[in-house]
């Protein structure tokens, strides 16, 4: 059981004013905040220990040697894996799944391979693919998501084909907070001899690891969402992959030997790190996971479910009119009210209703991302949706009312008229596209604390 007070005690900026209102931070999905460990252990390594890594023969450098290699131990045993040679340490996904794009799939994947990929992934997860399709002919096959927002095992297991030479899949989506049940995926692919790509961005977040019993190939995790500094991360590669994969950078670090007409390389996973790293950033991602550890993740995993039960129970009742042609204006609307009564939330755009008939608009739903800190925080947020219901309501004029974004304690969720919302997408309202949801400026509350 997690002692809340505690742990937002652990976090310095929780204790700072926004808008002269207390820091309501929900927007832990897109970065976490960071506990004073890590603060003061990135203090420190700049302070009293900063050097180069691997290359210098005096105390400073033989010191943060150590402890950057020694991070490499600790997010094995974060993830569960026994041999930490097949730890990568990179700059965070983006950076681990475009390795695996270049230094894997490129030299293996030729015209009309496929890759096989759910709707709701991470551009993260899609852009490196695309490459693939664009510059090697590879085709990109799609795994839709059922009506609900959960995606079937089994369709993904259905859609591998004898041409299908990857699984890239989310562990838990930045989109729809959908959980995959991908140990089920990656069993069936092995079984298929077909490589798994897991993108655990936020799946690591969330709950304990086993990556040794998922069974999958790749395993995708950035610093700045476990609580440790932004441009850390790091990506798990099976042996048998690492065996195959060619290197993605080259310079230092990476090699044995350079020569005039030829050069050899470091093993992995060295052979896969070139130039100076993010030293003092993956030091602090060290000693957040080891934060993450101490704290307990099963614990985290069951506060988390405590949350999402209250943040539902609190949120049930809101009732959403959306008019047409105001959906994703709206959503914004919304969002910079939240932010004026001191709520960090996040506005998402996303793909996930490409050819799909209906678009929809706001919608509250079970929070995509969870962390240890909300229950403080989500009465602020229902209370500014219930202050943004009044203050509409009371603009009076039937119009106005029409055009307000109305929350009531009874009714359930209204759905948007989708006509208008896709019109209005279309005309560029929203920020950003994604295949899952190319018409869609849809709001959503990452109730992430
Ligand atoms: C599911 C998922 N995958 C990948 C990423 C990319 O992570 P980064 O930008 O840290 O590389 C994110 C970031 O939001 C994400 O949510």
């Amino acid at each position: 059981m997690l002692d809340v007070n505690r742990v937002r005690a652990d976090f310095p900026i929780l204790s700072r004013e926004v808008n002269g209102k207390p820091l309501v931070y929900l927007d832990n999905g897109a970065s976490a905040q960071k506990p004073r460990v890590v603060i003061d252990a990135v203090t420190r390594a700049y302070t009293e220990e900063y050097a180069n890594v691997h290359r210098g023969l005096h105390t400073l450098s033989n010191i943060a040697t150590e402890k950057y290699e020694a991070v490499r131990g600790i997010i094995a045993r974060f993830l569960g894996v026994a041999d930490e040679r097949q730890i990568i340490l990179n700059s965070g996904a983006t950076e681990g799944i475009n390795m695996v794009a270049y230094s894997w799939a490129m030299p293996h994947l030729e015209a009309g391979d496929e890759i096989v990929l759910s709707v709701m992934e991470h551009h993260a997860n899609i852009v490196p693919w695309h490459f693939l399709r664009e510059r090697r002919g590879v085709v990109l096959k799609w795994v839709d998501t059922e009506p609900d927002g959960s995606l079937d095992a089994g369709k993904v297991i259905d859609a591998i084909g004898p041409r299908t030479r990857l699984v890239a899949i989310t562990q838990l989506s930045n989109v729809l907070g959908t959980r995959v049940d991908v140990r089920t995926i990656c069993h069936a692919a092995r079984a298929l001899g077909v490589p798994v790509l897991v993108d655990g961005s936020r799946g690591a977040v969330h709950s304990a690891q086993n990556l040794d019993d998922m069974g999958c190939d790749f395993y995708a995790i950035t610093g700045h969402k476990l609580y440790g500094p932004s441009g850390s991360g790091a990506i798990f590669v099976r042996n048998e992959r690492l065996a195959e994969m060619r290197p993605f950078m080259g310079g230092g670090d990476m090699i044995r030997e350079v020569h005039k007409d030829s050069v050899t390389y470091a093993d992995p996973p060295m052979k896969f790190e070139a130039g100076t790293p993010a030293i003092v950033q993956t030091i602090g991602l060290g000693v957040a996971l080891e934060y993450l550890m101490g704290l307990g993740m099963d614990n985290i995993a069951a506060h988390e479910d405590r949350l999402c039960d209250y943040a539902m129970g609190r949120l049930s009742g809101a009732q959403l009119a959306q008019p047409a042609g105001h959906g994703a204006r709206q959503g914004r609307d919304l969002l910079v009210h939240a932010r004026w009564r001191g709520a960090c939330a996040r506005h998402l755009d996303h793909p996930r209703q490409e050819g799909r008939g209906g678009a929809r608009g706001p919608s509250l739903r079970r929070p995509a991302d969870g962390s240890s800190r909300a229950h403080r925080h989500l009465p602020r947020l229902a209370g500014a949706l219930q202050h943004r219901g009044r203050n509409r309501h009371s603009g009076g004029g039937a119009g106005a009312r029409a055009r307000a974004l109305r929350l009531s304690g009874a009714g359930g969720i209204r759905r948007p008229i989708g006509a208008g919302m896709r019109r209005d997408c279309g005309q560029g309202a929203s920020t950003r596209q994604h295949p899952a949801n190319s018409c869609c400026g849809r709001p959503q509350f990452l109730a992430t604390t």
